[in-house]
């Protein structure tokens, strides 16, 4: 499950190969950067979801994860795919163009945005039964206090966002977990960003993501949503996002 999964991240993040770049910055200027192991975009075919649109059911019904991936989804991917064409940034780690986003213009910024933060949602959720790891359990007793008490807090994050947005469980870059919100399509990784760090879980809050079944009760939503979180997949972020 767990290597499905991150090969789903592989194809729709950032492509089907692993490429090691020259890092090329938004300007076509050649830098140093030390991720050069970051994966290049494929930015040629909208990714799978990962399971059936009734696969979240009750929780999220078929008919609104139909519409919130093949219609929503998949527009900021095309509209993406159209700003970032004939650009530099067409060869850009979509990491490293998030960390500049701010010199992109909102298109890049919208649809980037968008592409990115679905894919992460899609993938911290299943309907498999998982539970946070061992070194993840500790890591959020030391910043929360206790589990429940984190999940206050992500949730508060989700139900508190003003219009739309997404609420995030991200490492910050000394390591520490932290929970915040982003407007819109934004995210922890771009420069644009107040909070700022790998993300670990997500949950999309804007109206599109609930309103056929839950109308305008995002806290119901909230609350739903954590019974059908992928905690392999997060667990195998913290892992990833700790070296
Ligand atoms: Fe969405």
């Amino acid at each position: 499950m767990i290597m499905k999964q991150n090969n789903f991240t592989k194809n729709i993040i950032t492509g089907i190969s692993i490429a090691l770049l020259s890092a090329v910055t938004l300007s076509g200027q050649v830098n140093d950067l030390k991720n050069s192991d970051m994966k290049k975009i494929d930015t040629k075919e909208f990714p799978a979801l990962p399971y059936a649109y009734d696969a979240l059911e009750p929780y999220l019904d078929a008919r609104t994860m139909e519409i919130h991936y093949d219609r929503h989804h998949r527009a900021y991917f095309n509209n993406f795919v159209n700003a970032v064409k004939g650009t530099a940034m067409e060869n850009t780690p979509v990491e490293q163009i998030f960390a500049e986003v701010s010199k992109t213009g909102e298109a890049v910024r919208n649809n980037g945005g968008g592409y990115y933060n679905h894919v992460i949602y899609w993938e911290n959720m299943g309907n498999k039964p998982s539970k946070p790891s061992d070194e993840l359990t500790a890591a959020i007793e030391k910043a929360f206090g206790s589990f429940d008490k984190f999940r206050e807090t992500f949730s508060n994050a989700a139900k508190t966002r003003f219009g739309s947005g997404w609420a995030w469980l991200y490492l910050t870059p000394d390591k520490n977990l932290a929970v915040g919100s982003t407007p819109n399509q934004d995210n922890p990784l771009m420069d644009v960003s107040p909070i700022k760090g790998t993300p670990l879980l997500t949950i999309d809050v804007w109206e599109h993501a609930y309103y056929l079944k839950y109308q305008n009760k995002r806290p119901d939503y909230v609350e739903a949503f954590w019974n059908v979180v992928n905690w392999d997949v997060v667990n195998e972020r913290y892992k990833e996002a700790l070296k």
